[in-house]
């Protein structure tokens, strides 16, 4: 008789459990995920879950965006649904879960990618909520900081280490560059991309986190090596790997490059997409270029929101002394190409002080072939691009250090006139771009961009360079004489010939 009052007792206890675990179910909260970013760092993903019987609503927020929750799906203990970024369904993301316990573990699939699996756990109240969005500032011209009359020369440690950057790398990078001749061939800038941010202290300064352990030794060291320093932050609270940003502290985080000696920032948009428009672009970059013109000390402004909100036509009104054209590179002749030959467009608005950045290099990073590199780093020169290297200079290889280093490919970039170089011709897969130089002389390449090698055939006239004019190819390093009235070379394919011409009897024709 006990012994079934215990069976009955035992029942109904899993059954009022059981209840218990149903009522679990429900998802409503904030469910916060670390994602990691491939390179030891992570960031943070929230997920707003609203659920209502079987239906699921809300959002997924990550450090630069925040999208509705579509077609939500819970079942018992498991969960569907999918985001999308508005007007393209094609990159709509799906996501299954399930609830076990404490911990919700979702895969998240996405077109082309490997699926992945995250897990996460019910955040605070707080978790993913926005600061208040600070009105953006009424416009005015920024003075010119007279910095940048060539496009900045240096390297950055993002294409290369994303978020394993640190101070020992730094130093290393700037003994390397001192050492073997990038600093000789005119490279200065020593920048530090994402993840060097932590949160910040009571009064409100920045803090670097373990990786950077003195910023101001570090930047003391860099110096040391005739080298200059340059940082990275976002106008918006998180930067793009979801580091704490410059939202609300634009003067305070001047104040602190300045006193660490930091020469070049790179302002990266990221979470500012959650707070203001594209059309307060303007505005919000305006306030940081106010913020380094007041700290005094020449701070190179290095502008990073893809292009967005034509900012060739005010990137120089906000101070800015670059700004990036486009999305980011990668290391492949398809993104370098589509990336390098669509600038031309943009040449119009490159002046000295004040440059289209069509991103960092990726010659070195091994992803594409000596042929490419030279095409990569021709093409970047007549472009009058920032050269900014985003390889392991602690390691490089010998012919990799020549591409970053001739001489004349970087005189082509330098030159002191400031003109963006345009496409002059295209035939099928060749195209012949021209960059003006200064004492008259002219930077001409020719590309291949096809699979097989190219004979290509040019005249003075198309060139309208008729007449008393010499030719030396650059990467050969030789004089090839005058311009006939049509001249044939072979380019292999997806290579580069990249001339300098220069009126006969022209200092500048022969360097
Ligand atoms: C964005 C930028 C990159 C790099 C990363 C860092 O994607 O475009 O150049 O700075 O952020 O998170």
């Amino acid at each position: 008789m006990k012994e079934a009052l215990a069976l009955r007792v035992a029942m109904a206890a899993a059954m009022l459990s059981a209840c218990v675990g149903a009522a679990a179910t429900d998802l409503t909260g904030r469910w916060v995920a670390r994602v990691p970013n491939g390179d030891g760092t992570s960031r943070e993903t929230v997920f707003v879950l609203n659920q209502d019987g079987s239906m699921l609503t809300g959002s997924v927020i990550n450090p630069t965006n925040e999208q509705p929750i579509v077609d939500g799906r819970v079942e018992g203990t498991n969960l569907t649904f999918a985001t999308a970024p508005a007007n393209n369904l094609q990159n709509r993301t799906a996501y299954r879960g399930e609830l076990a316990g404490e911990e919700l573990t979702i895969t998240v699939s996405r077109r082309g990618r490997p699926d992945q699996t995250l897990t996460a756990r019910r955040g605070p109240d707080s978790a993913g909520r926005l600061p208040p969005r600070i009105a953006p500032p009424a416009l005015h011209p920024v003075r010119d900081n007279g910095l940048a009359r060539t496009p900045p020369m240096g390297w950055n440690s993002w294409n290369r280490f994303r978020g394993e950057v640190s101070d020992a790398i730094v130093r290393a990078i700037a003994d390397a560059m001192a050492a073997n001749g990038m600093k000789d061939a005119g490279y200065a800038y020593v920048n530090i991309d994402d993840t060097w941010e932590a949160g910040r202290d009571a009064s409100g300064r920045i803090l670097t986190n373990r990786k950077f352990p003195d910023m101001k030794a570090l930047a003391d060291y860099v110096h040391s090596k005739g080298l200059k320093l340059g940082i990275y932050s976002s106008p918006g609270p998180f930067t793009c790997a979801g580091y704490e940003g410059s939202y609300g502290h634009e003067e305070d985080d001047a104040r602190t490059y300045a006193a660490w000696g930091i020469d070049y920032l790179k302002y990266d948009w990221c979470s500012a997409a959650r707070l203001y428009a594209d059309s307060d672009m303007q505005a919000v970059y305006q306030k940081m270029g106010d913020a380094l013109l007041a700290t005094a000390r020449p701070i190179v402004y290095s502008l990073c929101q893809y292009g967005r909100n034509d900012v060739q036509k005010w990137g120089a009104d906000v101070g800015g002394n670059l700004w990036r054209t486009t999305g980011d590179i990668s290391d492949t002749w398809e993104s370098m190409s589509r990336i390098g030959f669509g600038q031309g467009p943009l040449a119009p608005f490159a002046t000295p002080g004040h440059w289209n950045d069509p991103d960092m290099l990726e010659i070195g990073n091994g992803g594409m072939s000596e042929v490419e590199y030279r095409t990569h780093m021709s093409l970047w020169a007549l472009l009058a691009a920032p050269l900014l290297a985003g390889n392991d200079l602690r390691a490089v290889q010998p012919e990799i250090l020549k591409i970053l280093t001739n001489r004349e490919v970087i005189a082509i970039d330098q030159d002191a006139l400031g003109r963006q170089g345009r496409r002059v011709k295209k035939d099928g897969d060749v195209e012949i771009w021209v960059k003006p130089l200064s004492g008259g002389a002219h930077a001409v390449g020719l590309f291949n961009r096809g699979e097989t090698t190219a004979n290509v055939t040019v005249s003075c006239d198309e060139l309208q360079l008729c007449g008393g004019y010499t030719i030396r190819d650059v990467w050969a390093g030789t004089d090839v004489g005058k311009f006939g009235a049509s001249d044939s070379t072979s380019v292999p394919r997806h290579g580069v010939v990249l001339l300098r011409v220069a009126r006969s009897g022209s200092a500048s024709g022969h360097m």
